[in-house]
């Protein structure tokens, strides 16, 4: 397709023989001077989709790409080849940007590194007027997706300053796309009808796994395996609090190591990528932060702390093992707990309405309307934030819309911050408040979607390809999942399963309210619904007139069980949102919407009309919850229920502790009020061993007043034991 010049450019240039998979395609759309859309996986090879062409068309090529520490790198390996590239950005003395400029003007360079910041600058702005501009590269093209993981406002400016230099020939590049942030890429960078390349997902040569830990010893002691069997790889963790515990970890079994978080100074973090990078350590310890575009082939493991904030980060994290090919293995430590910290990220990334107001008030009453503070000193003086890095959010969304300036203070780390339209009123602020809510929801809709592949059974390949939009994918055959053998298969449902999703979707419609924008605010739980779709004769139905409703009883037929799972599958894929709080309420999205209007076919993982009668794992949704709220997993009827509901899936008491955040003994009374109740499911048995119970029972005094009493008569036996044993056998009466 291409010219035989081509050929011998790409052996010659770049010392490949050919082009990998959709590479060649993908060059010749460029260089025809279309624009172009490329997702294609990390180590793909999508930098040589524009380094090729740049060398192959006159002018200059400009790369935008977010991380200014991986320039130098790329512009290093560009040069070994013989190709003219250089790099403007911060880390380079006003003296040498100037050089540059001028350099660039003279023509002196057929690639061009810059990060989305250099818009700003009106000198370079005015040079690129002024020079043959034949592409330019917008790389990791997600960053200007605010449904995005990596979302960067600079990103957003890039479009206007298109339109500004003349609007050249645009390649946008990432490693990750849901179908929502493709369209906003084309949308934000105002693509003319682009050539669409989306390149396979799927990776063979990894295989994934989501394993269930409990403790930190138990994470650190996986850690520690996989770095003696596999080698080499990356630790991520999301905290840098984790980062130095795992690596004070590895220092101490004395293996070799680099750490690598936010809170390092620049220099060191610089130093351990180069490390890293370079081979000289083989593993990695880090935050989310490190890796993006990292070109490190050999690394035979990724593994994650902690859970990550999306499936599109968690993807693109276990994507760094294996580039060469060869078999590597990703484990993720999975600890519902861990979710609180997202949960902590994610509430910090967007800061409510009212409390960016708070912070502007706070602004607007400095002398001046200036201040020059570190972020933390700020934090310190403003009342009612909690998440310090809410302070960092708002005060980026405040720029961004122009309402403030964050300066540089010559000699200084800290920036100045200014208000540039002091007469405004907090009240008179335009934060657009609707399209905040819905990007934080939509990144708690990203987590859940997170915690739902851990608990989930489906194949982690097919989840993942599923989620990204590929269809009519095969389990991969060697996941946990598939290796365990109890593998459910996402599908299109039969017309019975596709009608029943309907008719239970349209159920969950009629019991919301339509807002305003066309969302739908939820007003009950999903029993209830359940209740209604069966045709409940109950109270609390008949008492709210739900048995007027033209749902009420639609699925009659069907067992509550059924319709449980269902629900569940609905939340797992989208089509229903349980909001947080003490009484969870459910409401139809966007996506359920076009299931329930027949708009779209869903595909889901059907649940069986057999199953044993129990719901899934997975606790419920954590969308739309108050920030800086402690968690607490509400229960689908009592709180009684849903702590039976988590030990019958297999949960221990400890770890329901810690999946609700109660005390142990909390669960353990709410375990012997069951008992004493008989809960249908429940036997001691499964607590207490019968040899146990029976001394216990032989010992305790056929009054019991008090449990302190009895243990003191059993002092191995632990309270537990004795309150649950004394309880199933109605011995002793919970309150
Ligand atoms: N045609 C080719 N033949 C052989 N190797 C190639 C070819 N094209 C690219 N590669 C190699 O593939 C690796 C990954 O390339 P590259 O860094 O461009 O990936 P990427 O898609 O940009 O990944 P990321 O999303 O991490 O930025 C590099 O080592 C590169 O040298
Ligand atoms: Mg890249
Ligand atoms: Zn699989």
């Amino acid at each position: 397709m291409l010219t035989p010049l081509a050929y011998e450019t790409l052996e010659k240039r770049f010392g490949f023989r050919q082009f990998l998979d959709e590479q060649e395609e993908i060059i010749a759309s460029v260089l025809s001077g279309r624009d172009t859309l490329v997702v294609m996986p990390t180590g793909g090879g999508k930098s040589l989709c524009y380094q090729f062409p740049a060398l192959m068309l006159e002018g200059l090529t400009l790369v935008i790409s977010p991380l200014i520490a991986l320039m130098k790198d790329q512009v290093d390996a560009l040069a070994r080849r013989g190709i003219d590239a250089c790099l403007v950005n911060s880390t380079l003395t006003p003296a040498e940007q100037r050089d540059r400029i001028n350099a660039i003007i003279r023509g002196e360079y057929k690639i061009v590194y810059i990060a989305p910041e250099r818009f700003r600058h009106r000198s370079f702005v005015d040079a690129l007027k002024s020079v043959r501009l034949s592409l330019v590269a917008v790389d990791e093209a997600h960053c200007v997706s605010q449904w995005g993981h990596d979302f960067r406002p600079d990103y957003l400016g890039i479009g206007r300053a298109m339109e500004e230099i003349g609007r050249p020939p645009i390649v946008a590049l990432t490693a990750t796309a849901t179908p929502d942030v493709r369209s906003d890429i084309v949308k934000q960078l105002a693509l003319r009808e682009p050539a669409e390349f989306i390149a396979g997902f799927e990776r063979p040569n990894l295989s994934l796994s989501i394993v269930d830990t409990d403790t930190v010893a138990e994470k650190l002691k996986a850690i520690e395996k996989l770095a003696s069997e596999r080698k080499t790889g990356i630790i991520y963790a999301a905290t840098r609090k984790n980062v130095e515990k795992i690596s004070a970890h590895l220092h101490n079994e004395g293996i070799a190591h680099t750490a690598y978080h936010a809170g390092l100074p620049d220099e060191q973090r610089r130093a351990a990528q180069e490390k890293f990078i370079s081979r000289e350590v083989p593993i990695a310890v880090a935050t989310n932060a490190f890796g993006m575009g990292i070109d490190r082939g050999d690394l035979r493991f990724v593994a994650h702390f902690d859970i990550p904030g999306s499936i599109e980060a968690y993807y693109q994290e276990v994507g760094r093992a294996g580039r060469d090919g060869e078999p590597s293995e990703c484990v993720l430590l999975f600890n519902y707990a861990d979710t609180r910290t997202q949960e902590f990220f994610i509430e910090g990334a967007n800061p409510s309405p009212e409390l960016i107001r708070d912070i502007y008030i706070w602004l607007r009453a400095q002398p001046g309307h200036d201040v020059q503070l570190s972020l933390a000193d700020m934090a310190e003086k403003i009342p009612n934030l909690k998440n310090d890095m809410a302070l960092g959010s708002a005060l980026a969304l405040l720029d961004r819309r122009g309402y403030i300036e964050r300066y540089d203070i010559p000699g200084q780390r800290v920036k100045g911050t200014k208000l540039l339209k002091p007469e405004t009123t907090a009240g008179a602020l335009d934060l657009d408040d609707q399209a905040l809510k819905v990007k934080a929801a939509r990144d708690f809709a990203k987590l859940d979607k997170m915690v739902a592949i851990a608990y989930s059974r489906v194949c982690r390949q097919q989840f993942i390809l599923d989620y990204f939009g590929e269809r009519d994918t095969e389990p991969c055959g060697q996941c946990d999942v598939c290796a365990s053998g109890r593998v459910q298969v996402i599908r299109e449902g039969t017309s019975t399963e596709t009608e029943t999703t309907r008719k239970a979707l349209s159920a969950v419609a009629r019991m919301c309210t339509r807002q305003e924008d066309g969302s739908w605010a939820g007003r009950f739980g999903a029993g209830r619904i359940i209740q209604v779709l069966m045709g409940s004769h109950s109270k609390e139905v008949l008492d709210a007139r739900l048995d007027e409703l033209s749902t009420y009883g639609l699925l009659k037929s069907f067992s509550k069980n059924y319709l449980h799972n269902l629900f569940d599958t609905f939340k797992t894929a989208g089509l229903i949102e349980s909001s947080g709080g003490q009484y969870p309420v459910v409401n139809l999205t966007p996506d359920g919407e076009s299931v329930m209007r027949g708009k779209t076919t869903p595909r889901l993982c059907w649940p069986s009309l057999h199953e044993a009668p129990s719901r899934s794992k997975l606790p419920e949704a954590s969308t739309g919850k108050t920030p800086a709220t402690k968690k607490t997993v509400s229960p689908a009827g009592s709180t009684y229920q849903e702590t039976l509901r988590l030990f019958k899936t297999g949960s221990t008491l400890a770890q329901i502790a810690k999946i609700r955040d109660m005390n142990l003994t909390t669960i353990e009374d709410h375990m012997a009020r069951l008992l004493a109740t008989k809960a249908p499911g429940l036997s001691i048995d499964s607590l207490v061993p019968l040899e146990r119970q029976g001394i216990i029972l032989a010992k305790a005094p056929s009054e019991v007043t008090t449990l302190r009493s009895v243990k003191e008569l059993l002092p191995d036996y632990s309270y537990m034991e004795i309150k649950c044993t004394l309880a199933a056998h109605g011995r002793y009466r919970p309150v």
